[in-house]
């Protein structure tokens, strides 16, 4: 069988271990693997090419994806697919994996189910927001970067007893902010799914803390909260309440960096166990990791609600922050 393999949307330290994964597994069993460039974009015009077991050499520890990546609108319109299906066929490619967040997956999902092209989805996200897996590559590595860049901004605020916004990424999910939040010790967090997401309840916890003494604050912003982002809402504060404040927004560092050793085990884990599957004729899914167990989603589950932070996260970051 030859297998096509691409990553698509935002990339995510560890897409690399997977790609490694799907390369070396195949050759085990016996196929080939093309690699297919910029994601659904570069499937669209055949930009695609095999992919020996070779080529994934050294690629394991390294962030980014070799492959690159794009977001593709045009994958949403029907022509473009049937166009997309043709190159496959040109190429003999009967089995495609997709390496990518909620969007990507949806247009796996409709690719197959138009075209009969067997699809298998692995999670690669920062955001960790998708709907039947507790984990997607990327958001370890994500978060582990936004602790270490928060714990230096906490010294600087510390020093200056300062409050800090920090933003990060997560555009319309509060998972990253809520861990984050936590890993570091913020005194408040500010997410869309949160249930006082309010910009009255961040002052009265804000009016709270100093009361209690502290002098120095850590709220962390999720990109996509509803409050605004970080730089508005420190506007706003300022605006209010004339505050020292400063804002960071930590932006695409996150997205970048060599993935930690789970990214890669889940990236190597997962990589290999999409092209078993195919190869034992199974197609339409998507992996994931539930209470630590490797699972298989139908690809039509990506359809059902994201995933929110659990609620208690958000309320044991406020008792701790005391
Ligand atoms: O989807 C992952 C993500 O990093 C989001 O958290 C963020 O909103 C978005 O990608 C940024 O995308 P881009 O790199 O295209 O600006």
């Amino acid at each position: 069988m030859r297998l096509g393999v691409l990553t698509s949307g935002g990339d995510a330290p560890g897409m690399n271990a997977a790609i490694r994964a799907v390369v070396r597994q195949a050759d085990a069993l016996g196929h080939e693997v093309w690699g297919i460039y910029r994601g659904y974009q570069g499937l669209l015009v055949g930009d695609m090419a095999p992919l020996p077991s070779r080529a994934c050499a050294n690629i394991l520890q390294r962030g980014g994806t070799m492959l690159h990546t794009a977001r593709c609108a045009e994958f949403y319109e029907a022509e473009p697919r049937a166009r997309a299906a043709g190159k496959l066929r040109e190429a003999g490619i009967e089995a495609l994996v997709v390496i990518g967040g909620d969007g990507s997956f949806r247009a796996a999902e409709t690719f197959q189910r138009e075209h009969g092209v067997a699809c298998a989805g692995i999670p690669g996200t920062i955001d960790n927001d998708l709907s039947g897996t507790e984990r997607t590559l990327g958001f370890d590595t994500a978060l582990n970067t936004a602790v270490e860049a928060i714990d230096r901004i906490r010294d600087t605020a510390s020093s200056h007893g300062r409050l800090f916004l920090v933003e990060v990424m997560g555009r319309s999910s509060g998972m990253l902010a809520v861990h984050t939040a936590l890993a570091c010790g913020a005194e408040a967090v500010l997410y869309p799914e949160s249930p006082d997401d309010s910009y009255e309840a961040l002052v009265t916890r804000l009016n709270a803390n100093w009361l209690r003494g502290k002098r120095s604050s850590i709220v962390v912003v999720a990109e996509g909260d509803t409050v605004g982002r970080a730089m508005a809402v420190g506007e706003r504060l300022k605006r209010d309440h004339a505050l020292d404040l400063r804002v960071v927004v930590l932006g695409h560092i996150q997205r970048g960096g060599s993935p930690s050793a789970m990214d890669r085990i889940w990236g190597s884990r997962w990589g290999a166990e999409a092209v078993r599957r195919l190869d034992c004729g199974e197609s339409g899914f998507y992996l994931g990791e539930v209470a630590g167990a490797l699972v298989a989603q139908p690809l039509s589950r990506i359809l059902e609600p994201q995933p929110v932070p659990p609620g208690d996260l958000g309320r044991l970051i406020a008792i701790l922050a005391r």
